[in-house]
């Protein structure tokens, strides 16, 4: 049998275990032909399995787990049985097999969760020296799997086989594999208990779903060490937290880019810049930030300007702050060569760039040439890289950087040979170890610099490429896709998945980056954009326009529309946002999170939550006015028209091209901010809560804070609970507040949406208030004082 290098296939196993060595949270087995594991007791429900071949273990370092986020050890049993040994935690039962290592986990009621197939075993890679790594475990039947990030296919990721080295993907498609990011995690469910595996593995990584053998899932990588984490669930929310907390979350972003961004390839020169962010205020659409390509360098070096385009840039960026808006720049590996460029000559003095087994400095073609590449798994590159920033920030004002072609890409041959040396933090190695955490740390010493510059005010940047953990570092997007339907579908699918494999802040090009958009689609598109925690237009440029108003009427004003309901909803996803910083909890949800007892969600991919309470299902295809959809668990309004519908079923959504399907669910208190033109631009002096009536109680969370600065560590934030409750004949809603932060609002418009019964009286905090209520006594609204405790609606006979 051939692998997947094309040689012949002689692999090894285990063998007998011979040995066992207990160390405070460590198990170390070893057997009689020297392989061994090593089981580090990380947490009840976190298990760390680490291989060696030949006696010694590799040395123990990650580029993604983050050291502080370990959990304490905890207390565990360890027993030695006849045939197999068994580790038992508060959570968990794991027993490793005398012969051959193999692993078979299980939850405290004896309920199987995963077990070893071949388990672990290897080959020699003829090629390179070391070891092919590989783990094979039992693809239960009807076991569905999840994650993997970036990957341009179906949710569940069964029947497939993906590869993990990152790649410059210009125009992929549905099934284009690999792509930009490198993201080893992926989530089994089976028998409604769920399970996340991090092959914490920086070589090039396969993951085989049951397409080889349909009953048996793999993963394997082209060296390196056969390193996991088995992470418990039992429910796929709770996996992806553990998992995103074990590989960091970032900082809170500064609140404007939670705005509406703008970029095409490329904004030049000065005037089109200007005429631009006129167009955006002149039309009343709401806009943050305006991108600049590549096109504002001099030759495309990094850290220049070109003199034609932008003479003064300082002056440009700072009369554009006047107006609201922030100026992110992209920044390539890519260093010209060219002695007489600052950045080059810093680089060569100093022996920055990264150079051939043989001794030459590696040389590959991007958009300025030949180039030199840095290399950014030293310390010092990072600290020289991250210093570079200086220029741009301090001296120029922009705000954000955009880290590109950092696969890394290189004309023609696609990325570096593999002999292309790196210094791997102290641990030397080809490119083969390097190449897929080299984008993540340009992006960490791209960060660690517009951080340091910025403060203190928040930095704010993006990646195209990156590893697990990448998302301490950067915001993703999608890459380089098309203005089509089906990429539409991606995006969504796309998003989601990056969302539940740790990297919550992602977007996509919104209405495609190569080819143009038609209105309708442009829309479509927007419609769900304005939901992604990054929500950015780009295109190639090359095609057409694609402003929001460049498509005419109605879709000139079906874009502000939809742009205005993002800048309504910012605390929402703000708060979205900070419950992933602080829990790891993803910000986009699919259905199979929402409910994994109900098996009518585990394939399910059109249908996603953002944050607790918004559910939103797109519309991607053209000319239609609605789609059928599925419901989860619960009652839900329609956010168009406050009819509510029953979860748990499947229906037609009507979604003329001014709607997206949007629901809330009930019990909700969903925070509006006014329509602003840029975050800031107003001072929220009210703020409105939509609260939907449900006769259960329910909980509703609001974080703010001063939405940049670091004012927050100090306690300067107020967090908010809102709970709803109802007895016979009153409907109430308190508020709960802790943080010192001083209350930003003075008043609350409420809104109660969905009233059964009309309303008599309204009392704040025992003082009878106005109140408005529409004609069929269902909806109703109150004017208090944001400091309020309780609000309650005394009713006096059901509405018809
Ligand atoms: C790459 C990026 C794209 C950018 C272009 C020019 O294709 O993915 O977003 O506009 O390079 O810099």
């Amino acid at each position: 049998m051939l692998n997947d290098l094309g040689t012949k296939r002689e692999e090894f196993f285990p063998g007998v275990v011979q040995q066992v060595q207990q160390t405070d949270h460590h198990l170390v087995f070893t057997c009689a032909n020297r392989a061994g594991l090593k089981v580090e007791i990380l947490a009840d429900g976190l298990l760390r399995f680490t291989f060696s071949t030949e006696g010694a273990f590799a040395r123990d370092f990650s580029y993604a787990v983050f050291g502080q986020n370990k959990p304490s050890p905890p207390a565990f049993e360890f027993k030695e049985l006849a045939d197999h040994f068994r580790i038992t935690t508060q959570e968990l039962i794991c027993t490793i097999s005398k012969n051959g290592l193999r692993t078979r986990m299980m939850d405290r009621s004896g309920q199987l969760l995963n077990e070893d197939e071949k388990g672990f075993h290897w080959e020699e890679h003829q090629d390179y020296g070391g070891d092919i790594v590989k783990m094979s475990k039992v693809a239960q039947p009807q076991e569905f799997y999840y994650g993997l990030g970036d990957k341009a296919n179906n949710m569940n990721l069964r029947g497939e086989r993906f590869e993990n080295w990152g790649a410059d993907t210009y125009g992929y498609g549905k099934g284009s594999d690999p792509l930009y990011k490198n993201i080893n995690f992926y989530m089994g469910l089976h028998q409604r208990s769920a399970y996340g595996i991090f092959f914490d593995n920086t070589f090039r990584s396969f993951f085989d779903f049951g397409r080889e053998r349909k009953d048996v899932t793999s993963f394997w990588a082209q060296g390196g060490t056969m390193d996991y984490y088995f992470i418990y669930g039992p429910t796929l929310l709770e996996v992806t937290q553990k998992y995103t907390l074990l590989t960091g979350t970032p900082e809170l972003p500064p609140l404007w880019s939670l705005g509406y961004h703008q970029c095409k390839w490329s904004y030049y020169p000065e005037k089109v810049v200007k005429d631009l962010a006129k167009g955006f205020r002149e039309r009343q659409i709401p806009c943050d930030a305006l991108y600049l390509d590549i096109d504002y360098m001099e030759g495309f070096r990094c850290f220049t300007w070109s003199k034609d385009h932008f003479p003064e840039p300082a002056r440009m960026v700072q009369e554009l702050k006047e107006d609201g808006f922030k100026t992110v720049v992209i920044i390539d590996p890519g260093i010209k060569i060219d002695p007489d460029y600052w950045v080059y000559k810093q680089g060569m003095e100093n022996d920055y760039f990264c150079r051939r087994a043989d001794g030459p400095v590696y040389k590959g073609t991007v958009w300025p040439g030949l180039c030199h590449f840095p290399d950014y798994t030293r310390e010092d590159v990072r600290q020289w890289w991250s210093g570079l920033f200086e220029g741009l920030i301090s001296e120029v004002g922009v705000k954000g950087v955009w880290n590109d072609m950092n696969e890394p890409a290189v004309f023609e041959i696609g990325t570096f040979p593999n002999d292309v040396r790196h210094h791997f933090d102290g641990d030397p190695g080809s490119h083969r170890k390097a190449h897929n955490i080299y984008g993540m740390q340009m992006a960490r010493a791209t960060y660690d610099g517009v951080k340091r510059f910025s403060y203190p005010d928040r930095p704010f940047t993006i990646t195209r490429s990156g590893y697990a953990g990448v998302q301490r570092y950067a915001s993703v997007w999608t890459g380089d896709n098309i203005a089509s339907w089906e990429h539409l579908w991606l995006a969504n699918i796309q998003c989601q998945r990056l969302s539940i494999s740790g990297i919550s802040f992602v977007g996509s090009d919104i209405g495609g980056f190569i080819e143009t958009p038609d209105g309708e689609l442009y829309i479509r598109w927007l419609q769900l954009g304005v939901f992604h925690p990054f929500c950015r237009t780009h295109s190639s440029g090359d095609h057409g326009e694609q402003e929001p108003w460049s498509f005419g009427e109605p879709y000139t004003s079906l874009a502000r529309k939809f742009i205005e309901l993002r800048y309504q909803l910012l605390p929402y996803l703000y708060t979205t946002f900070w419950q992933y910083t602080t829990q790891g909890t993803p910000m986009l949800r699919p259905l199979a999170l929402l409910d994994q007892n109900d098996p009518e969600c585990y394939d399910r991919m059109a249908e996603f939550c953002v944050g607790d309470h918004l559910l939103l299902c797109p519309i991607t295809q053209a000319g239609v006015g609605g789609r059928r959809m599925y419901l989860p668990l619960g009652e839900w309004y329609d956010f168009w028209t406050d009819k509510v519908f029953f979860g748990k079923q499947e229906f037609w959504a009507s979604a003329p091209l001014d709607q997206i399907p949007m629901f809330v669910r009930a019990g909700a208190v969903i925070p509006f901010y006014p329509v602003q033109q840029y975050v800031g631009e107003k001072e929220i002096t009210e703020l409105t809560l939509h609260v939907y009536y449900s006769a259960n109680t329910c909980q509703s969370v609001l974080y703010e804070d001063g939405g940049d600065g670091y004012g927050y560590e100090e306690g300067q934030y107020q967090q908010k609970t809102f709970l709803t409750a109802t007895s016979l004949t009153t409907y109430s809603l308190s508020q709960q507040v802790q943080g010192d932060g001083k209350e930003a609002h003075e008043t609350y418009r409420v809104i109660f949406h969905g009233m059964p019964a009309a309303t008599a009286a309204v009392l704040v905090d025992g003082q009878d208030v106005p109140f408005e209520a529409s004609e069929n006594q269902a909806t109703l609204t109150v004017k208090v004082p944001a400091t309020f405790n309780q609000l309650s609606l005394h009713s006096v006979m059901p509405t018809t």
